[in-house]
């Protein structure tokens, strides 16, 4: 057993049609934890640099557009194998391949705009966590 943290972003697309509280009830009700959460409106610097690793993909540009449409709601979850635990609750990035019960399943419209992203690795779960909260939020 291993008592991970992973960070989690409700999208703009999922704000906007009000299921926050939705999507983090899922989460929770997966076992997982909210240590820190909050609401921001990443500016276009910050979603660059959050999913810079996509910089040459032909779908950063307006994935960077999407990100800074609105309002996100960034979190810290932790509990047992919380990254992995995290994507299977998540779902495919594809809505049309996530599998019933998942958050994309239920409330994402598309590929670029699928309600939810999750840290994928403990590397990038660090990194991120870190892109977002200091130590004294934690
Ligand atoms: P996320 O888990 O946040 O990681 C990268 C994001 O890029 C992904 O969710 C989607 O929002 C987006 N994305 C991934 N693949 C595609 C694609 N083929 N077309 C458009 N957007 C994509």
């Amino acid at each position: 057993m291993t008592l991970e943290r992973t960070l989690s972003i409700v999208k703009p697309d999922a704000v906007q049609k009000n299921l926050v509280g939705a999507v983090l009830a899922k989460l929770e009700a997966a076992g997982l934890r909210i240590v820190n959460t909050k609401m921001m409106r990443l500016t276009v610097g910050q979603a660059q640099a959050f999913y810079a690793v996509h910089r040459e993909r032909p779908f950063y540009e307006s994935l960077v557009t999407f990100m800074t449409s609105g309002p996100v709601v960034v979190s810290v979850l932790e509990g047992e194998n919380a990254i992995a635990r995290n994507r299977e609750v998540m779902g495919a990035t594809d809505p049309a391949k996530a599998a019933e019960g998942t958050i994309r399943k239920a409330y994402a419209e598309s590929i670029e705009r699928n309600a939810v992203h999750g840290s994928d690795a403990p590397e990038t779960a660090k990194a991120e966590v870190a892109f977002f909260f200091s130590g004294c939020d934690l």
